[in-house]
């Protein structure tokens, strides 16, 4: 066997879920969240609190968020408070209501019935969870987005009243809210949209030199001594704050950079390594544009993407695009959309040029659609599709 020599001494710590020691530029930030929920281990019980985390995708909410907790709750340890911290994505869970407190009392109480509760009950349960153990939680809600847009303001009038309800107990149950946008808000009644908006901490999208000083650890940490020059570290800052200052895309960029270092066997990553890996990130189609689809716009150019990695041909048919998208449903649990409705996604994906569609020639059995992907390599197309979906490419 031949063993190759790698820029990279460890990878894992370029992996997206790695949640790295030290996070640079955030401080603000993070002093804010602290100062919010300070009672929280000065005064447990006095009081609840509600705060908003709001910032473009790859801006560190969610690593922030996290590392905020798992150091609030270390402090309440040594204070001896029983504070937890519970971090939920909202779209995982599908945002069904019923399932993230389901998520959350499974942590208090792993051997709870799955099955014969409604949301609200769940919800006084795990208040009534919380009183019996003398605990207090902080509940995160990350990507609060697919909560609101599939059940509308309910879940949160009822998450932010049932302590006013009980208003002779302790206080127990805090929240943080993790959106990218604030007009996903927008949805939600008046007075509950009120309630959360007194305190938002605005996530701002990473200038150059920051995004350098975060790549900069990672380097360190993730590659092999003198391996990536200065004006390579140069070049990927640079390419994520034309991308929106995201760190996300900044840190796969380094690591698509190091594998083609690798691939050509060099020993150094230069910038032409960035300027290949950057070009093969959707060629033709810029991120922004599907990360602002909807979900099942998202859904079904993935199929269409999957079915093109399995092909040679030119084009697929909207038969075929449908059924592919039909088994990306069925993998992630999602409801099928109507024929109707994949037209006009079908539609829209061509208007943004992502797709070309055009008419079967006559010869063609029966009429149909072709689809085909005129500038962007499905592969690219269904890693990034993957990658805003958070799902493990095929
Ligand atoms: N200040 C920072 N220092 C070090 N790494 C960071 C920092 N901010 C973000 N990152 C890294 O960048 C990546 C993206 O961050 P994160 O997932 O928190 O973004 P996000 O704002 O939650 O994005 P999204 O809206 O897509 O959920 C993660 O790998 C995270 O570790
Ligand atoms: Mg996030």
């Amino acid at each position: 066997m031949f063993s190759y020599f790698s820029v990279f001494k460890d990878e894992s710590k370029l992996d997206i879920n790695y949640v790295p020691p030290r996070l640079p530029h955030r401080k603000a930030e993070l002093d804010l969240l602290n100062q919010f929920f300070r009672f929280t281990i000065e005064n447990p019980g006095r009081m609840t609190q509600r705060v908003l985390i709001v910032g473009k995708i790859g801006t560190g909410k969610t690593v922030i968020s996290q590392s905020f907790g798992a150091n609030m709750t270390k402090q309440a340890r040594q204070r001896n408070v029983n504070l937890h911290y519970v971090h939920v994505n909202c779209r995982e869970c599908k945002g069904s209501f019923f399932m993230i407190l389901q998520r959350v009392i499974l942590r208090f109480y792993p051997n709870f019935p799955k099955r014969g509760y409604s949301g609200e009950e769940l919800l006084q349960a795990l208040m009534q969870i919380l009183d019996e153990k003398k605990a207090y939680v902080i509940l995160a809600l990350d990507e609060l987005e697919a909560l609101v847009q599939s059940e509308g303001s309910d879940p949160i009038y009822s998450l932010t009243r049932v302590q006013e309800e009980r208003a002779e107990t302790a206080q127990r149950l805090s929240l943080i809210g993790i959106l990218r946008e604030m007009h996903h808000l927008d949805k939600l009644d008046p007075s509950t949209r009120s309630t959360l908006q007194h305190n938002i901490v605005h996530f701002k999208e990473y200038s150059k030199p920051q995004l350098r000083d975060i790549l900069n650890d990672r380097i360190t940490w993730a590659f092999k001594e003198d391996t990536v020059q200065a004006q390579t570290l140069d070049a990927v800052a640079e390419a994520a704050v034309s991308e929106g200052g995201d760190a996300r895309y900044a840190i796969e960029l380094l690591w698509r950079a190091g594998k083609y270092a690798d691939t050509e066997r060099a020993k150094e990553v230069w910038p032409e390594h960035v300027r290949k890996a950057a070009s093969s990130v959707y060629a033709g189609v810029r991120k922004d544009t599907l990360a602002e689809l909807g979900l099942h716009e998202q859904l079904f150019l993935l199929g269409i993407a999957r079915r093109f990695n399995l092909t040679d041909a030119a084009h697929i048919t909207m038969g075929e695009a449908e059924e592919a998208y039909a088994i990306v449903c069925e993998e992630l649990g999602e409801k099928e959309r109507k024929h109707t409705q994949l037209w006009k996604y079908a539609k829209l994906l061509s208007v943004l040029e992502i797709i070309g569609t055009q008419p079967s020639s006559l010869g063609h059995r029966g009429k149909t659609t072709f689809i085909s992907l005129p500038t962007t390599p499905a592969s690219e197309l269904e890693r990034e599709l993957s990658r805003i979906l958070r799902i493990q490419a095929t």
